[in-house]
């Protein structure tokens, strides 16, 4: 039902001029705390945002300049077309993750799905998740190959991604992860980032306003300001910095035209899951007017659970 990946592709010495990198970081200052999914609601004054960054260098509507160098790097590409077995790659998101003195991992996670049709611009996060692991939605499901390059090493920041599926032990990408890429399936592989130095003072936690930017005193180095207070400062290459870079990615042409001719609507979604949850004698349907609904929400989500990576280590957003 649900396909895990071979291990990612791991390719060295992937940016020649690692200078640019440095060059669209700057430009692209300032980086604003991880948001979203993972914290919705957040109170935008109080001190509850670990210190992890993040920007947007592509997506529908945005290509800053310069961004070229990862969204159409052709190793990448070819890595992904070798991953994949696949003619058709379609670079569509690049963005960055800037990240210091997290004491504990990230979550443990696979990335968020699309399918035809369907994707978080008109469907519910944990409805898409839950067509996911549902299975009942693969042959619209779009496919999409992840790069991830980092810049340098860091105390810590490895990389825990569970190859063999989430009841196999993971294994980890750490120390010597300088200018190298996995180019993998991070939507259906488990992966986590490791905890980040330093680990001196513990999780350093600032509000969802701090920026992350070039510091102002001349010093080259970069800086967390926090309402109007700099709250940390390092250079840049004690930042864990790790670039995504996101394809959709299709057998063949004929492949393409046959899956986009194939939109779901909302109303199809419905259909099949409640077809299904018929078949499995369960009493829950999925009730249009109740997708907010946190019951609903419950009921579905028990009937298709997510799986849980074994050895998962603890998170960052996990409560205290
Ligand atoms: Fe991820």
């Amino acid at each position: 039902m649900i396909h895990y990946s071979d291990p990612p592709i791991l390719l060295r010495d992937v940016i020649e001029d690692v200078g640019e990198v440095v060059r669209l970081l700057e430009r692209n200052a300032p980086y604003t705390p991880l948001g979203g999914w993972y914290r919705p609601g957040a109170d935008l004054d109080a001190p509850t945002s670990a210190m992890w960054f993040q920007n947007d260098w592509v997506h529908a509507d945005l290509r800053v300049e310069g961004s070229e160098l990862f969204l159409f790097h052709e190793r990448v590409t070819q890595a992904a077309r070798d991953f994949y077995g696949a003619t058709v790659i379609v670079p569509h998101s690049v963005y960055v993750n800037v990240m210091a003195a997290l004491e504990r991992s990230g979550p443990a996670h696979t990335d968020n799905p699309r399918f035809q049709g369907r994707d978080r611009s008109n469907t519910p996060m944990w409805l898409l998740r839950t067509m996911l692991w549902s299975g009942l939605f693969d042959r619209q499901a779009i496919v999409q190959a992840t790069s991830i390059w980092w810049m340098n090493d860091v105390e810590g920041g490895a990389f825990r991604y569970w190859p063999d599926g989430p009841d196999q032990p993971p294994r980890e990408h750490v120390g010597d992860m300088a200018n190298t890429a996995l180019v993998g399936d991070n939507h259906g592989m488990f992966h986590q980032v490791g905890p980040v130095g330093p680990f001196d003072q513990g999780t350093r936690l600032v509000t969802p306003r701090a920026e992350l930017a070039p510091a102002a005193d001349g010093s080259g180095e970069w800086a967390v300001t926090d309402r109007g207070e700099v709250r940390y400062q390092a250079p840049l290459d004690r930042y864990r910095v790790s670039v995504l870079w996101k394809a959709d990615v299709y057998r063949d042409e004929a492949e393409q035209r046959r899956q986009m001719a194939d939109k779901l609507s909302i109303p199809d979604v419905a259909r099949i899951f409640d077809r299904d949850l018929e078949e499995k004698g369960a009493n829950v349907r999925l009730d249009l007017d109740r997708l907010e609904d946190f019951g609903l929400i419950a009921e579905v989500q028990a009937i298709y659970p997510e799986a849980v990576p074994v050895d998962k280590a603890p998170s960052i957003f996990d409560a205290a």
